[in-house]
């Protein structure tokens, strides 16, 4: 079994790692897009589902090495969803991760392109590692941050986020969308990390119970900070959703009920966590990132 490591050492792998998947293309063949594209990639997110990948597969034997491309993978589709997310004809936001939105530093043009960039570097990523090494393991692996990131994941969310139809039955569409706009991706991050390990039913079940309660509850804390927190403090524009009539935990139930389903959804992924403690495996730096989670204030 592989040591564990803190979430931290795990965000700073990442960090210091993900910047050479990209500059050759920066530099040469990509001009301002691909500059844009760096720009967005470089500084400032939490790094939350590399580090979930990385520690998951740690969890189940893999070293950290052999989980980088697909780490780095998630981190860039998971990037491009931001650039396009501010873009003009969506959320229209101007600030993120502290800086300029990508639109807001390069143009529209040129962060729809980063955007696009972004989302097939992440193929190109994980189909190189795959030509280094293809198993079983490894390729379903990069299927499941694929299928996470399309209609049935992340795009299928941000096109509900978008819809107006989905008002009608708002109860029913509010946690489809918040389970596919982002707890999909976060969910396929460590689902993708047991993958790698070749983790067997029970586990992987453990898991995805885990990745499902932390995901949604990502995105209940999310809504929560947007009315909660301020613009300085978390690096985006905050108080957009009620404004832009948005369909959030917060807008649909109020402050105080979303407070309720975060703690519920929070309890339901330490109970996952104990649960594979139970059955042998080392959760310690699973338990270190959800406490990180429980207590985020950006
Ligand atoms: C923000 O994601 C958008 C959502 C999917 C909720 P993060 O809160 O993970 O943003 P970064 O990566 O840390 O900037
Ligand atoms: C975005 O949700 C989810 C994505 C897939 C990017 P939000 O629109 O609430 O994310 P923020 O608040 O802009 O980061
Ligand atoms: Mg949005
Ligand atoms: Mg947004
Ligand atoms: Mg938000």
């Amino acid at each position: 079994m592989t040591a564990e490591q803190s979430p931290d050492s795990l965000k700073a792998y990442i960090d210091e790692h993900l910047p050479a998947f990209l500059p050759a293309i920066a530099k040469a063949d990509g001009g301002t897009a691909a500059e844009a594209a760096a720009y967005s990639l470089a500084v400032g997110g939490k790094r939350i589902r590399p580090v979930l990948l990385l520690a998951t597969a740690q969890m189940c034997g893999v070293a950290k090495a052999e989980a980088l491309p697909f780490a780095a993978a998630v981190e860039m589709i998971h990037t491009y969803s931001l650039i396009h997310d501010d873009l003009p004809a969506m959320d229209n936001d101007l600030l993120r991760r502290g800086r300029p939105s990508c639109h807001a530093a390069f143009g529209e043009a040129n962060a729809i392109l980063a955007g696009d960039g972004l989302l097939n570097l992440a193929y190109e990523t994980l189909f190189e590692a795959l030509v280094v090494k293809s198993t079983p393991e490894r390729l379903a692996a990069a299927a499941e941050l694929a299928r996470a990131a399309g209609f049935r994941g992340m795009v299928g969310g941000q096109c509900l986020d978008l819809s107006e139809s989905l008002h009608e039955e708002p109860d029913k569409a509010l946690y489809a969308i918040q389970r596919k706009k982002t707890g999909a991706l976060i969910r396929a991050a460590v689902l993708a990390g047991a993958r790698l390990g070749a983790a067997g039913d029970d586990v992987s079940g453990q898991l995805t119970d885990f990745a499902d309660a932390l995901g949604l509850s990502f995105q209940i804390k999310d809504d929560l900070l947007d009315v909660q927190s301020t613009s300085g403090t978390l690096g985006k524009t905050t108080g957009k959703d009620a404004r832009d009539g948005k369909l959030t935990f917060v807008t649909r139930y109020g402050g105080r009920e979303a407070e309720r389903i975060f703690a519920a959804e929070m309890a339901r992924a330490r109970a996952a966590l104990s649960e594979l403690e139970a059955g042998g495996l080392f959760v310690t730096t699973l338990r270190a990132i959800w406490r990180y989670l429980e207590q985020r204030t950006v």
